[in-house]
């Protein structure tokens, strides 16, 4: 297994936010966690990335309990994460936001940039942009980017599409599974549940701070509870409105509040 939480919980002070949780991440595999507003999610991987305590439990990654090691040596280890909201420094620009993400690194980084401009043309036309001025979705792959050029072995994803247009959604998404097709293995958390069972092997659901279920990301899509807690579906309408039938209906819904991060 390349990523492992065995048992953990965290706390917030006296709130136990993760309460006891596992979860197995195997070399090679998208795996999604999905769960709604204050499940825990983002604490998940937070707590793999070193930035929260353990109060139980371990983190094992790539065969080494890593639950006492420094975040930034977890990024040496292989551990890249694009944070919840985004993060960029904005006032670099998307190449200097990129060098960013490499300074665990040594040596020529040109052709990751290069890599990492051929997954996101967009980037690449706007290299000496202020990365503060580009629009959400930019700065959203400006994140992504800068993970990336640590070369991670796994890569933690903070809802990367929220707040997109549903266009822009379809392309992060399918980067992620470019990303993926080229070696790199994904923890994705996601309130874009529909699009994340698609593109996952394996998914969790997170609810208030414990696993309750885990299964392949396409059996919870045929998933009827999971259908009415996450898909916005089978809640008495069979018929989805609006959309004709055989279109993929992959507008995100009027979901939950996104507001809080
Ligand atoms: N810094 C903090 N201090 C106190 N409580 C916190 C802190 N961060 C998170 N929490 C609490 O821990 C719980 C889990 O939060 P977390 O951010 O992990 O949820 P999430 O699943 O990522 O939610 P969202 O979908 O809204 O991003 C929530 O009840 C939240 O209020
Ligand atoms: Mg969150």
């Amino acid at each position: 297994m390349l990523l492992e939480l065995r048992d953990i919980s965290v706390h917030y002070g006296k709130i136990e936010a993760l309460k006891g949780i596992s979860v197995e991440v195997a070399e090679g595999e998208i795996v999604t966690l999905i769960g709604a507003n204050g499940a825990g999610k983002s604490t998940t991987l937070k707590t793999i990335s070193g930035l929260r305590p353990l109060s139980r439990g371990s983190v094992w990654f790539d065969g080494q309990d890593i639950s006492r090691m420094a975040g930034h040596k977890r990024v040496v280890a292989g551990i890249g994460q694009s944070p919840e909201g985004r993060g960029v420094f904005p006032g670099m620009t998307v190449r200097e936001n990129l060098m960013m993400g490499a300074y665990t690194r040594k040596g020529d980084l040109t052709k990751d940039m290069d890599e990492v401009f051929g997954l996101f043309e967009r980037l690449s036309e706007r290299r000496d942009q202020m990365a503060g001025t580009m629009s959400g979705g930019e700065q959203q792959m400006v994140a992504i980017g800068r993970a990336l050029m640590a070369r991670p072995k796994v890569l933690l994803l903070d809802e990367p599409s929220m707040g997109l247009a549903p266009m822009l959604v379809q392309q992060i998404f399918s980067i992620i599974e470019e990303i993926n097709r080229r070696g790199t293995t994904v923890l994705l958390v996601e309130q874009n549940a529909q699009q994340a069972l698609k593109l996952a092997h394996r998914a969790y659901v997170l609810e208030t701070g414990r696993i309750v279920k885990s299964a392949p990301a396409s059996d919870l899509l045929d998933d009827p509870e999971v259908r009415a807690a996450y898909l916005g579906g089978d809640l008495g309408d069979p018929e989805p409105q609006d959309v004709p039938p055989d279109e993929p209906q992959d507008r995100p819904e009027t979901g939950p509040d996104l507001s809080k991060g």
